[in-house]
């Protein structure tokens, strides 16, 4: 069992939860991801380790409330327990120093961005961030990103908070400006807009690593549902990522398989029994 040591909404529908977890909070990197599993029967939920502290022997995770399942979980109060919490699972980020980095972040893909972030800027590295939102209020992490970052930008969709559009605009002013280009590109976020970032750095050769999230069931690579299609090759992304080279990510085919189960999820929450896990991990 695994205790809950707060629980606190940051955004609608987005809670960041600090659970006791000594042997994952000493191992992890960033990058790596836990499977949640609130009780006995209950679907098994990827979240995407944000933080650690080591020494206070705990981990942070960001929970999007978007079925019955993360409902669950982010109902359980301080104090309260949850009964397997797995990990840590997956590659980390390869961090080095790159020198001059840009870090993507878009909506709620912003708190899988937060560790990469905080790990390149602690490698040394020049890291301008850019984290967009359809609106201020779903613009996560301002305030932790903004002193680990060089250059701090922020988008929205209507305009009320930084400049009006997607985060995609500050990152052409980039990439149009040599004094300015960065040696890696780090993006999380919706899949049109990670495709669209991979499309924008594919004619400069700037190395992209994107943070997928498949639908993944086990996350310990048995089960195949997680299965992503990467160049000539197929990746399990619970094992083999979740990052990958942007540029050989097949972004068509993982909106077809995320898509590919709408129905069946929509009628598995309203009965509360879905057992299905997506990456809804923040
Ligand atoms: P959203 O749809 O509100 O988009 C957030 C921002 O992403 C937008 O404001 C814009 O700046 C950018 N964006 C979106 N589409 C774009 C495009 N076509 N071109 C350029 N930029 C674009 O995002 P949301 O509702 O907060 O996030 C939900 C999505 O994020 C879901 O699809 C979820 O699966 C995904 N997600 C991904 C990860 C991951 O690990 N990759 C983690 C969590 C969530
Ligand atoms: Fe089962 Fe990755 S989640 S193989």
């Amino acid at each position: 069992m695994f205790n809950v040591i707060s629980n606190e909404i940051i955004a609608e529908n987005l809670h960041k939860m600090v659970v006791s977890a000594p042997r994952i909070a000493h191992a992890r990197k960033p990058g790596q991801f836990v499977m949640v599993r609130l009780d006995q029967g209950e679907e098994r939920i990827p979240l995407t380790i944000s933080d650690a502290d080591s020494a206070a022997g705990t981990i942070t995770l960001f929970i999007q409330a978007v079925g019955a399942s993360t409902r669950n979980i982010v109902a359980t109060p301080a104090g309260g327990f949850i009964r397997d919490v797995a990990g840590p699972l997956g590659k980390g980020t390869r961090i080095i120093n790159w020198g001059r980095v840009v870090c993507i972040g878009g909506g709620v893909g912003t708190a899988v961005l937060f560790p990469m972030v905080k790990a390149l800027a602690e490698a040394g590295n020049q890291v301008t961030t850019i984290i967009g939102g359809r609106s201020g209020n779903f613009i996560l992490l301002a305030a932790e990103l903004t002193p680990l970052s060089d250059t701090f930008l922020v988008t929205t969709e209507d305009g009320s908070l930084g400049t009006k559009g997607f985060v995609t605009a500050p990152l052409a002013d980039i990439l149009a400006d040599p004094a300015r280009i960065p040696r890696a590109v780090f993006a999380v976020g919706p899949v049109p807009m990670m495709k669209a970032v991979a499309e924008m750095t594919r004619p400069q050769g700037i190395e992209t690593i994107v943070s997928l999230n498949p639908i993944m069931i086990d996350g310990t690579g048995m089960c195949g549902g997680c299965r992503v299609q990467i160049g000539a090759e197929t990746k399990f992304a619970c094992v083999d990522g979740p990052e990958f080279d942007a540029h050989q990510v097949d972004f068509d085919g993982l909106s077809d398989r995320l898509t590919s189960y709408h129905t069946e999820e929509a009628g598995m929450h309203a009965a509360a029994e879905c057992k299905i896990g997506r990456n809804v991990s923040v």
